[in-house]
């Protein structure tokens, strides 16, 4: 259909003598930072309700914040989507989004205009999911190992090569697994955590989700990730259990950025607006993707992880989402976490 529309503009065109631009539709360059097949429902869910042609790119949160860095004098994307806030924070202190007030934030939750005060409006929450970690439990008993109820019993030897995680440089679930575990137990004792931890790290992988995907498959057996990642994967029948570390654990507001400079700005609001609607958000439940949604009326499903029922820190957004910060723990940890032996 849209094909046919935009063959037949030119042919009209020319043949009335007037001159137009040959590609004429309305466009929208869309990198996404959430789980791939929800990106996928979002682009094809915007193309359908409103005919613009969107083009998306899914890559990690970090990874999505060192594209718009290298972009920044000639930027390619019109509006980031989903992704931990932390990152796109980052973004809104370096002046890589465009500020927006949209008509829907009278829809949302306290905690999604929290987000957009504190950055300008350059961002805004659109999602909300607790840390912890899950396991697969065919693979754990296969393997005669307890069951992990807290951070520290990861550390314990007998899981050494069991545990997988992200790369906190590329991947916003790492990053604020790192600024949770720091914030948990303060900075010495947080990055001794860490060095504990790596000892028993069988990989870091590019993005987020990967460790809990590889224990569904059998081939890891913990996955440190967001719960709403691990409770994916059990409904869609895998013999996954997530755990709600006894300490205590961070969370994430998963963030939504217009790229200042992005060359289809009306596009952007128009993406914007739609995916803060609460039918939108509802569609999340069709993909498993069982986050806390900004907008109050959107749908939750009783498999999401209740957040209301799991001790969650006071992560301090400000401070591990600025650019100061951000970046000194993410080199603290490659200088002194990444290079160690295992
Ligand atoms: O898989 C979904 C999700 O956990 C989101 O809730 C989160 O914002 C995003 O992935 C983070 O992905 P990554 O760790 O790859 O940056």
């Amino acid at each position: 259909m849209r094909i046919a529309h935009l063959l037949l503009v030119p042919t009209l065109a020319v043949a009335a003598g007037m001159t137009i631009p040959a590609y004429a539709a309305e466009k929208l360059t869309y990198y996404c930072s959430a789980q791939e097949d929800w990106c996928q429902l979002m682009a094809d869910g915007f193309e359908e309700a409103t005919g613009i042609d969107v083009r998306m790119t899914r890559k990690s949160s970090g990874e999505t914040l060192a594209q718009l860095k290298a972009e920044a004098s000639n930027p390619k994307g019109d509006i980031w989507w989903g992704g931990t806030g932390d990152p796109h924070l980052q973004a809104a202190e370096e002046g890589l989004g465009e500020a927006y007030e949209s008509p829907m934030r009278g829809e949302q939750n306290d905690w999604a205009i929290r987000q957009a005060e504190a950055a300008g409006n350059q961002t805004i929450g659109i999602y909300s999911g607790a840390l912890g970690y899950g396991y697969n439990e065919d693979v754990l008993k296969a393997n005669n190992l307890p069951v992990p109820e807290c951070w520290a019993d990861l550390l314990k030897p007998e899981y050494k090569g069991h545990v997988q995680m992200a790369n906190p440089n590329s991947s916003g679930t790492a990053y604020t697994t790192l600024a949770t575990i720091v914030q948990l137990f303060g900075e010495d004792e947080g990055f001794e955590f860490m060095k504990g931890l790596h000892k028993n790290i069988n990989q870091y992988t590019k993005s987020g989700s990967a460790p809990i995907k590889a224990a569904a498959r059998g081939e890891n057996t913990i996955g440190i990730v967001f719960l709403h990642d691990a409770v994916a994967q059990a409904a869609s029948g895998f013999p996954i259990k997530s755990v709600a570390p006894c300490e205590g654990t961070g969370y994430e507001i998963g963030g939504m950025t217009i790229i200042k400079g992005g060359r289809n700005p009306e596009s952007a609001q128009k993406f914007y607006d739609w995916a803060l609607s609460a039918e939108t958000q509802s569609r999340a439940l069709e993909v498993n993707a069982f986050q806390v949604m900004s907008n109050k009326n959107a749908q939750s499903s009783p498999l999401a992880p209740d957040l209301e029922s799991i001790k969650l820190i006071d992560y301090d957004f400000a401070k591990y989402g600025s650019a100061d910060e951000r970046k000194r723990l993410l080199k603290k940890w490659d200088d002194e976490v990444s290079v160690l032996p295992q």
